[in-house]
């Protein structure tokens, strides 16, 4: 594995872009953007903020369309609705809202003009942030597991630095949607990598590891966006701009310990629903009930 000199800056910031257009969840996302969409009951933009501030990170920056800022809301303190729910004793309810604000004093905002691509997002983001290095979370990506997804990425970079990608193996069709890795050396969980190609036609792929919505991007990766050319897809692409710096800059991918669910299209999105349930102690006897009985093709009200 080849290591950067001297120790790693330590990452505080994560950037969460959630500026795309979602057209997989049209119509859901045609008034309500797609990481204000519940999974068991929370909004996916909870999931990847909690994730973020469980891995140490201190500061929280979503890039959102223009008007579409509703997670801000969402993270608002609401001294109303917590005295509602006091009234009500809804104390487990008014933990949790209060709690949220509590997220929201981390959370920032900044705009995305236009959706010009992931590259482009993060690039607005570190444009006004400074030159890195950042963590990168994309809120559709759901990894359910024991150690927060982010912190296994920050565990290498604090040991390797530059670059620090989520990879995890898919099946050969499904190859063309993603980043792909070629890989170096490897050791079961980081891969050193060698080249990078993000939706590679069918038929070039370099391996079967695909690159999923977590990321550590050295300072390298940040200067590069700001001269990234239309890519795959005519978008700017954050994959070309890690491929840039392979060479000059380490850049590593982890097999992360956990599941990924890709919440950015309906099935996905049902998957991580009924994985949430059947992990929460409360829930899960009748979540397994009721999948059991509609797999068996019963109504699950009547098992
Ligand atoms: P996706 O590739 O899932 O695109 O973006 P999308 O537009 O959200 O969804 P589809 O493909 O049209 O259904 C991955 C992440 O990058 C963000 C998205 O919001 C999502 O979190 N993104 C993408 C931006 O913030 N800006 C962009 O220009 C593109």
């Amino acid at each position: 594995m080849s290591r950067i000199a001297g120790a790693p800056d330590s990452v505080r910031t994560a950037i969460l872009p959630v500026a795309g257009l979602g057209t997989r969840f049209l119509p859901a996302t045609k008034a309500v953007p797609k990481e204000m969409l519940p999974v068991a009951g929370r909004p996916l933009v909870q999931y990847a903020v909690q994730e973020a501030l469980d891995s140490g990170i201190e500061r929280v920056v979503l890039v959102a369309a223009p008007g579409r800022d509703l997670a801000l809301r969402h993270f608002a303190r609401d001294q109303e609705l917590e005295a509602a729910l006091a009234a009500r004793g809804r104390s487990q309810a008014q933990a949790e809202v209060r709690m949220l604000a509590t997220f929201g004093e981390r959370l920032t905002a900044i705009e995305q003009a236009e959706p010009l691509g992931l590259g482009h997002a993060v690039g607005c983001a570190t444009r006004a942030l400074g030159p890195g290095p950042y963590a990168v979370i994309l809120p559709d990506d759901l990894v359910l597991g024991h150690a927060p997804c982010l912190r296994q990425l920050l565990d290498v970079h604090d040991r390797l630095g530059g670059t620090v990608l989520a990879v995890t193996s898919l099946p050969p069709e499904e190859l063309r949607n993603f980043g792909v890795v070629a890989p170096g050396v490897d050791d079961g969980i980081v891969v050193e990598v060698q080249g990078l190609v993000e939706k590679p036609a069918p038929g070039s792929e370099p391996s079967q590891l695909a690159v999923v919505g977590r990321y550590v991007l050295s300072p390298e990766v940040c200067a590069a966006l700001p001269t990234l050319a239309p890519g795959a897809g005519g978008e700017l692409q954050l994959t070309d701009a890690i491929a840039a710096t392979i060479g000059t800059t380490p850049v590593h991918a982890v097999r992360f310990e956990g599941r990924r669910f890709d919440c950015g299209n309906p099935t996905g999105m049902v998957a991580a629903g009924v994985a949430v349930a059947l992990a929460d102690a409360a829930r899960s006897a009748a979540v397994a009930t009721s999948v059991r009985a509609l797999l068996s093709g019963m109504d699950g009200e009547q098992a």
